[in-house]
């Protein structure tokens, strides 16, 4: 008998704005992540800086803007469904592009064709029996967010984000049963741009060194406005997300709407008292998003944490209420690496998109240095079935790799199937631990754009998608061998790994 529930949500994950393209077809209006421009195979793109976003506005025509062509899923939406029903999907998670809806975010009502084009996609989706798993905000801003306001630190945003998202609700209340409001919420402390579109440097009068690393030293000023500023947007984003969970509870009691946070597993790099310190802390932080979206507060822990680190906020009158009223249904996360950490951060460097670390001389690394470790899922579902006593959806986990077409029109991908085969094995036996898994969405199922590095060239997929970074190549797709071994375990229900 399997491990897995009768009903567990096998399927894959994507974004918006990795897919899709159709840039600004049927009105679609431009979002933050169609500035964001491709800079070669290996270097990070995730935070914008003045001379960044004016650049990219400047030379609009002549640069690599590899989100806006996505992988053309606007127009190829029933092929690409039909290869995930052929491998016995039980759920897809994708996202809703604001701008595709409210072209400049601005709109009082939504664009009939943007409306049209996310009905035509869950009707394809439930002819195969497959549940949408929407994200209603997966790294989307409309750009005038941007522009004119300070992205997600003005509270401005909120109002109109809100709009939209209880549009969401009430359009598609009835084709979507599983929502997510906001992907990987802790991104927008991490890197601001990416989560919250915010330019870091906006009011400094003084130049940021060419090769500068946002990971290494911010000036003093600068840090602490950072701090002040990211922390003042995820507190909006916060708000939303409440307003819209309780929303959701009042009008579409049918559906479930959980968070969506990134999970860090850390272990300290020594026994010594002030590594084993600094672990908990950092995990502290890592639980403090899920706290407050499903326990409905900010935790006194996380308050003494504000003051320590000066960060200060505006609180706004009734936070608290809407905060309380908007818990979430489910726990939802990203699981990619776990890291190490040490009393002494200088040593630690990056590995992942933002995350420093030393290296863990037990584990094996990706292509791109993540480390690889399924147990550090077992052990941190366990933790979060402690701490929340709710379900959990991992709605994203996989290998990116660097990957070509080989000349049998196939990639043999055998280290992904590895690594999946190693998480899906660490899932069965946190369910038999007794953690309530709901499903797994691993991610980029069909290859997409890199969020990091935007670009083709860093693969996910259990399906080939013939596109390069400078968007050349044929779009068409090819099964990988991954995508005949997720299949066999989708129809034992996670029991043939082999
Ligand atoms: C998650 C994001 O952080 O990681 C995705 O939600 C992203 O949007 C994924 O694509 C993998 O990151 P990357 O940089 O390898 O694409």
């Amino acid at each position: 008998m399997s491990r897995f529930p009768e009903n567990f949500l096998w399927g894959g994950a994507t974004s918006a704005a990795q897919i899709e393209g159709g840039r600004c077809e049927d009105g679609r209006g431009l979002g933050h992540l169609d500035y964001v421009w491709y800079r070669g195979p290996k270097i990070p793109c995730n935070f914008m800086l003045k001379r960044d976003f004016e650049r990219a506005k400047a030379e609009e025509a002549t640069l690599n803007f590899p989100n806006r062509r996505g992988i053309d899923f606007y127009h190829r939406y029933k092929e690409d469904i039909a290869l995930l029903a052929e491998m016995g999907f039980k759920s897809f998670r994708m996202s809703i592009s604001w701008t595709r809806l409210f072209p400049t975010g601005l709109e009082e009502k939504p664009d009939p064709k943007g409306v049209e084009f996310y009905h035509s996609v869950f009707r394809e989706l439930h002819k195969y029996g497959i549940e949408p798993l929407v994200t209603m905000i997966h790294y989307e801003l409309p750009i005038i967010f941007v522009e004119k306001y300070d992205g997600w630190v003005s509270p401005e945003v909120i109002p109109h984000c809100v709009r939209y998202l209880k549009f969401l609700i009430d359009e598609y209340k009835d084709e979507v049963k599983y929502w997510l409001t906001f992907n990987e919420i802790n991104m927008v402390t991490a890197v601001p741009w990416l989560g919250g579109g915010i330019i870091l440097d906006r009011y400094d009068d003084f130049e940021i060194p060419r090769g500068f690393r946002p990971f290494g030293q911010l000036p003093e000023a600068m840090a602490k406005r950072w701090n002040n500023a990211s922390h003042q947007a995820l507190h909006h984003q916060f708000i939303a997300s409440a307003m819209v969970v309780k929303y959701a509870h009042e009008t579409a009691p049918n559906c479930m709407i959980g968070n969506m946070f990134n999970l860090h597993h850390l272990y300290p790099e020594t026994p010594s008292p002030a590594d084993a310190y600094r672990a908990h802390e950092e995990t502290e932080y890592n639980m403090f998003f899920c706290d407050v979206m499903a326990k409905g507060y900010y935790p006194k822990w996380m308050l003494s944490y504000y003051k320590k680190h000066n960060i200060e906020i505006k609180w706004y009158d009734g936070y608290e209420k809407i905060l309380a009223e908007g818990k979430v249904d489910f726990i939802s996360l990203s699981y990619y690496l776990s890291s190490i950490v040490t009393a002494d951060p200088a040593r630690q460097e990056r590995i992942g998109n933002f995350i420093r670390t030393l290296h863990n001389p037990y584990l094996e690394t990706s292509d791109f240095g993540w480390q690889i470790d399924p147990t550090a899922l077992r052990i941190s579902l366990n933790e979060l079935r402690d701490r929340f006593n709710l379900p959990i959806y991992i709605v994203e986990n996989g290998l990116g790799a660097f990957e070509q077409l080989g000349e049998d029109k196939t990639v043999h991908d055998s280290y992904r199937i590895d690594y999946l085969r190693k998480h899906i094995n660490a899932i069965g036996e946190a369910i038999e631990d007794g953690v309530d898994v709901m499903g797994y969405t691993p991610w980029g199922c069909i290859d997409l754009v890199s969020c990091s590095l935007v670009s083709m060239s860093k693969r996910y997929g259990f399906v080939y998608v013939d596109a390069d970074d400078e968007g050349n190549g044929t779009y068409d797709r090819y099964r990988k061998d991954s995508f005949y071994w997720y299949k066999k375990v989708i129809a034992s229900n996670g029991e043939d790994l082999d």
